[in-house]
């Protein structure tokens, strides 16, 4: 089963979130719509709305709430992107210029708060406090993890320890939330609930090591996002953690440099160092041992079509190149 396969299962659903969204994002105040409809329609994945569908069908789940669910899923992942791309001042996604680069960085902030509370708005609608409660705490450990990566900008000390709670916190959060709310939509057993939660962790913990990957290795065509930005923000990620720890004195030292330095100079002479340590390779498989957690942690669900893409999902979030 391909990600095609995927997209053709859960395409009616997918589509009457897409309309959800169409309708939830309007807003009388014409900058909320411009800005708004501009990144929501650019594309993406809908990689988190997707894993809300395929939760809920997974479980068996008959009702409508789930399209709901998924765009507010998707709503607090554009929030987050617009204000992540004023944070790491990028000028590329989903292979067009950011909103903040396009509509300025003031504008990109109060969109994403629009977002934000929209999709609060619409989880009040849907009234299940446990929802809300998952939503509510994931929102909330998103921003600690983006304070808590401001906090390791710059600096060449932060271990693979600290860099994996950041990534947990700011993406694996999200993916857990997006699996969690279509179990407990479908009144799942809490055995089953814990699973499918735990997949998500494991999931969006392998996607986030592989779009670290990504950032050193990708093609700008396919990522539809400028390469070499986490160095330019200085941010010790784990290929250069492991770069610096495997490397010669010489080499840990031009990463350590490249790192508090931040800027675009030293991009050169680190991806020589992440070549020659294999540091790629030992990210790629960290994402490879996520992935097997994933799919071990759905193994007692019972088989189902949703399942298998579940399943399908894990390979596609360590293999793919966008
Ligand atoms: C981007 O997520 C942010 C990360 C966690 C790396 P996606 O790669 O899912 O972004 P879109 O929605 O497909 O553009
Ligand atoms: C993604 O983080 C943003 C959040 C998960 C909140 P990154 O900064 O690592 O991702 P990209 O590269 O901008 O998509
Ligand atoms: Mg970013
Ligand atoms: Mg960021």
């Amino acid at each position: 089963m391909s990600i095609e396969h995927i997209r053709k299962l859960i395409e009616a659903d997918m589509a009457a979130m897409d309309e959800v969204i169409r309708v939830k994002l309007h807003s009388d105040v014409v900058l909320v719509r411009q800005v708004g409809e501009y990144i929501i329609n650019s594309g993406g994945k809908r990689l988190r709305p997707a894993l809300v569908i395929l939760s809920a069908g997974a479980f068996g789940y008959t009702g409508k709430y789930h399209h709901n669910l998924a765009a507010i899923i998707e709503f607090i992942h554009t929030a987050t992107l617009l204000h992540d791309d004023v944070v790491d001042a990028s000028e590329l996604r989903r292979s067009k210029a950011t909103a903040n680069a396009l509509f300025g960085n003031a504008a990109s902030v109060l969109v994403g708060d629009f977002l934000y509370s929209r999709a609060f708005q619409m989880m009040v609608e849907i009234n299940n406090m446990r929802i809300m409660q998952v939503l509510a705490d994931a929102t909330n450990t998103i921003a600690e993890g983006e304070v808590l990566q401001l906090l390791n900008c710059r600096d060449p000390n932060v271990t693979e320890e600290n860099y994996l709670q950041v990534i947990r916190y700011k993406t694996a959060k999200l993916f857990e939330a997006a699996t969690r709310i279509g179990a407990i939509l479908s009144n799942a057993t809490p055995e089953d609930e814990e699973s499918i939660a735990a997949y998500g962790m494991h999931l969006g913990t392998a996607f986030q090591l592989t779009d670290d990957m990504l950032d050193y290795s990708g093609d700008y065509h396919d990522t539809g996002k400028n390469l070499g930005d986490d160095l330019a923000e200085g941010k010790p990620t784990l290929p250069l953690i492991y770069a610096m720890k495997t490397g010669s004195k010489e080499q840990a030292i031009i990463v350590r440099d490249a790192i508090k330095q931040g800027g675009e100079e030293g991009l050169q002479a680190v991806l020589e160092v992440i070549q020659k340590t294999n540091a790629l390779g030992y990210t790629r498989q960290k994402a490879e041992a996520e992935s097997l957690m994933a799919s071990s942690a759905i193994s007692s669900l019972s088989n189902s079509n949703y399942k298998e893409c579940l399943l399908q999902l894990v390979t596609f979030a360590v293999s793919r190149n966008y």
